[in-house]
């Protein structure tokens, strides 16, 4: 049975039978239409042939490849995009899945919030990633001039699929990669969620449908309060700000850099210690957290300049033409936005980040 989380004007179906629902869904609004599947060269390979065997409808569905990664997040792919769609005659009444990870989702996001001024799109993600975060909430979009998703839509699905059976196609640290959304969502709204997460000893037998379903909920309620970004929905930044500064030195300096997650994950601990630095976050209950997110994400011992990071993000900050707004916790599930720790503590916590994963922390120094 699927469980179907509603969303403001779309549903977001989550279950091992999730593909029986998609089937009803496309006969009940999409028959006849032209549809088309976006796909990158991996879930060409190992997901496309499991809906399209499926799925009879899918089966004359015209397929759309990308490639990977997020350099392909760009201006160009979308225009070669548009032109296939142009070229195979999409019309107002044709649909795009959009079958794939983050990258996927965004950029088919973006294509069909803009082809013909905007056409259906349904989102199946494929990462955990995706799954607990980017497929839902709306966000869509490209790098460009430099800059991470400078160019992009608010623009919601038609609907969401979510299948855990992707989850078998994916690496190890993959899935962990996705399963810090998963403690954030946690850790910045449902503390009853945050004690029943932290029992989990191994991601190895974990029921994926509950941990995804519960996660969903989670952000799908904090984007319904806002689904803008105005205010509430800033706390879905929560270790983001280390993280992303994190994520940008690990690629310019480490041969196997940091994945999205992993650098969220020690953006949560520098986040953490700042949050009991400046709002008396309770010590004990860093020490759980720190703990718990060490005993998940082993092996991330690189080397960091906490200067340089510090120096990224407030350049980052500058191109987003904002200033260093930290999500900062007072307790769990009670986040506070547009926090302002000097300079000196971010530091500090920077350095603080990696420390767990090299020595046991000393949370009073
Ligand atoms: N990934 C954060 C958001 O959707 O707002």
């Amino acid at each position: 049975m699927s469980t179907i989380i509603r969303s403001s004007s779309y549903e977001i179906f989550i279950g091992n039978d999730t593909f029986i629902q998609l089937e009803k869904f496309l006969l009940k609004h999409y028959s006849g239409r032209k549809i088309f599947i976006l796909v990158d060269e991996n879930t060409n390979e190992k997901c496309l042939p499991f809906i399209s065997e499926r799925i009879s409808m899918l089966k004359d569905a015209v397929v759309l490849q990308m490639e990977s990664g997020e350099k392909n997040k760009s201006l160009s792919t979308c225009e070669e995009l548009w032109k296939q769609l142009t070229d195979h005659h999409a019309d107002r009444k044709s649909l795009l899945i959009n079958l794939g990870g983050g990258v996927v989702g965004d950029v088919g996001g973006f294509v069909a919030a803009t082809y013909m001024r905007g056409i259906d799109f349904i989102n199946i993600p494929t990462t955990l990633l995706a799954m607990v975060d980017a497929s839902a909430g709306g966000k869509n979009g490209i790098n460009f001039s430099g800059l991470k998703n400078q160019v992009g839509t608010f623009t919601k699905p038609a609907a969401v699929f979510i299948s855990p059976f992707f989850l078998k196609t994916l690496a190890e640290r993959e899935i962990k990669s996705g399963f810090a959304e998963v403690i954030k969502h946690a850790l910045i709204a449902d503390a009853e969620k945050w004690e029943e997460l932290r029992q989990l000893n191994s991601l190895a037998d974990v029921n994926w449908i509950k941990i995804i379903d519960h996660s969903v909920y989670i952000k799908n309620k904090i984007v319904n309060a806002d689904f803008r970004e105005r205010n509430k929905r800033k706390s879905l930044n929560f270790g983001h700000t280390i993280g992303h500064a994190l994520e940008s030195y690990s690629v310019k300096h480490h041969a196997d850099p940091l994945k999205h997650g992993e650098a969220v994950a020690i953006g949560m601990i520098g986040e953490i210690y700042l949050s009991m630095k400046h709002l008396d976050f309770p010590s004990n209950t860093a020490e759980e957290v720190i703990s718990f997110i060490q005993k998940h994400f082993v092996n991330m011992v690189a080397e960091i300049n906490p200067d340089e990071v510090l120096e990224l993000i407030h350049s980052d900050k500058k191109k987003e033409q904002s200033e260093v707004n930290f999500v900062l916790l007072k307790n769990i599930a009670d986040p506070f936005i547009n926090q302002n720790p000097s300079d000196e503590l971010v530091k500090q916590a920077i350095g603080f980040s990696l420390q767990p994963f090299k020595s046991s922390v000393d949370l009073h120094q």
